[in-house]
Parts: C-alpha cells; structure tokens; sequence
C-alpha cells in the first residue's frame, strides 16, 4: 500500500519526465478527482494510503496525462471567468488570455445584439450572458459537435445564447463581434497536449494564420448596422490585422495586451 503522498511524489517524477509544464500540480488534480477531494484535502490526507480501487484509477488517469492528453480533457471541465465549462476534444480549451476579449464585450453599450463567431465550448458567449444579461448574444460555430458542447454548457449554466451552425458572419445579424477564430499558421510546431489532442479546425487558419481573420473582417466590413468587432490574434500579427480593420473602414482601431504583454486583441470601431 501506499499513501497519498508517495503517489504524489511518484506521479510528479512520472509526469515531468515525460516533459509536462505543471507536473505537481497535474498529479495533484488527478488524484483529487479520483478520491472525491480537492488539493486542500490531498494535504489532510497526505498520510493516508490509496485504496487498490483508488490506485487504478488514479493510474487510468496518469496513464493519459502521461501521453500529454491536456488535464482538462481528462477532468472534462475548464475554468473560464466565473463559469466552470465542461469540454471534450470537440473544443478548443478555452484559454485564459481569451478572457480579454470577454472583457471587451463588458464595454458594450446596453441590450445589443453580439455574436461569438467560433463560439467552441460557448465560452466567450456564455461568460459574456453571464456577466452582461442585458446583451443578446449569438454563438457561431462551423463545427456540429462544438455547437452540441456549447448547448450542453447553456443549459448545464441556465444561460440564454442564441445558437447557429455556419460559416463566420453567414447566418448573423448583429451589432457587434467578438471572435476568436483560428490563427495558429499552417505547419508550426505545437507542444502535444495542443498539436496531438485539439481539434484542428480549431486552431490552424492558413500560411499566416489569418485567412479566416481576412474573410470575417471583409464580412463585418461590408455589414451595416455592425458598429465594433474585436478578434483574438497571435503573437506578432497585431500591425496586419489593425492594418486589415483599417482598410475594412473600421476607425479607433487598437490593440490590447495580455498579462504576458502580447498584443491579443485588435479592435475597431464604426
Ligand atoms: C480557436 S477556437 C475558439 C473557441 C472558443 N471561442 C474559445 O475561445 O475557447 C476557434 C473555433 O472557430 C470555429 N471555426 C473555424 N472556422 C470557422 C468558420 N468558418 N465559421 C465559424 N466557426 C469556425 C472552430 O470550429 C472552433 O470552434
């Protein structure tokens, strides 16, 4: 038998040599899931021994982190402002840095009509429902089973969203857009938990990563009525797409840094 802490200890040597970011703090997860606790109660138990059923489970778990499987799709949930979204392989895991663009939503002007185009899990839809309930809010995906996903966290939330299966802009009449669409280059090298397990269609967006940057700000463009758009971007392609808003005929464009410093979001006004 051994106790919580020596599987701990054990998981962590495990899961850093095969190169994982948070070692410690993964293996601590795990086993919390599969003891019913959270990482407080891991610390009351460290003395205590793992149970034979307990210990296989743990290792099912371990066993897919240990081939670079991302823990939120091993726990099926990811924190995302104040929501906790359940997602699978269907979806992108939403990232933190995407809460700028959430933020950016916060500023509207009250009871317009906005949509999330490349809506994935919903998350940017449903935190913005949740902490604008004045808003009426679209979510637009091109992929059935992230849309399935985004339903399932709605109702699991109590959120109204408003969802469509399309192509960006196609189906949508509104007055403002969030997207964080696709714009990871073609070919660029991904750490696995990314390249291996996340949807592609969700990630890749052309040579330069913005062709469907390009399509979505030539729509918006071309759309009366539609007064803001604001797109999440990568690292380093911030000058071409406020160079793209500009062109569009969007005025006040402007970038907005993450906590990392990195310019990733571009907006523009009308
Ligand atoms: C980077 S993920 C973002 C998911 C989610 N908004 C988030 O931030 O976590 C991009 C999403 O865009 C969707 N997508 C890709 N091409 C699209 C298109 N032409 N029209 C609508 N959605 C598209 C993908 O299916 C994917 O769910």
């Amino acid at each position: 038998m051994t106790t919580v802490r020596e599987e701990l200890a054990a998981a962590t040597d495990a899961l850093a040599e095969v190169g994982c970011d948070t070692p410690r703090l993964d293996a601590e997860l795990l086993l919390a899931r599969v003891l019913g606790t959270d990482r407080a109660g891991l610390v009351m138990a460290a003395r205590d021994e793992v149970s034979g059923e307990h210990r296989t489970r743990y290792l099912a778990l371990l066993t897919r982190r240990v081939k670079r499987e991302p823990i939120a799709y091993i726990l099926g949930r990811r924190d995302f402002r104040r929501l906790t979204l359940v997602v699978d392989p269907r979806v992108l895991i939403p990232r933190p840095e995407t809460e700028l663009l959430v933020e950016v939503g916060l500023e509207l002007p009250q009871g317009i009509r906005v949509a999330d185009i490349g809506t994935g899990s919903g998350a940017v839809a449903l935190a913005l429902k949740d902490e604008r309930p004045d808003l009426h809010v679209i979510g637009v995906d091109r992929s059935e089973g992230a849309l399935s996903v985004a339903r399932m966290n709605a109702s699991r939330l109590r959120l109204q969203v408003e969802w469509w299966l399309g192509d960006l802009l196609d189906a949508v009449r509104c007055e403002a857009v969030l997207a964080n669409l696709p714009y990871v280059p073609d070919g660029e090298q991904l750490p696995p938990e990314v390249g291996v397990y996340e949807p592609r269609q969700a990630l890749f967006g052309g040579a330069d990563g913005l062709d469907l940057v390009r399509r979505l700000v030539a729509q918006a463009g071309a759309r009366d009525g539609l007064s803001l758009i604001a797109l999440e971007i990568g690292a380093g392609q911030a000058p071409t797409v406020m160079r793209l808003l500009t062109e569009a005929g969007f005025r006040e464009v402007e970038s907005r840094r993450d906590l990392a410093g990195i310019e990733r979001v571009v907006l523009g006004r009308r």
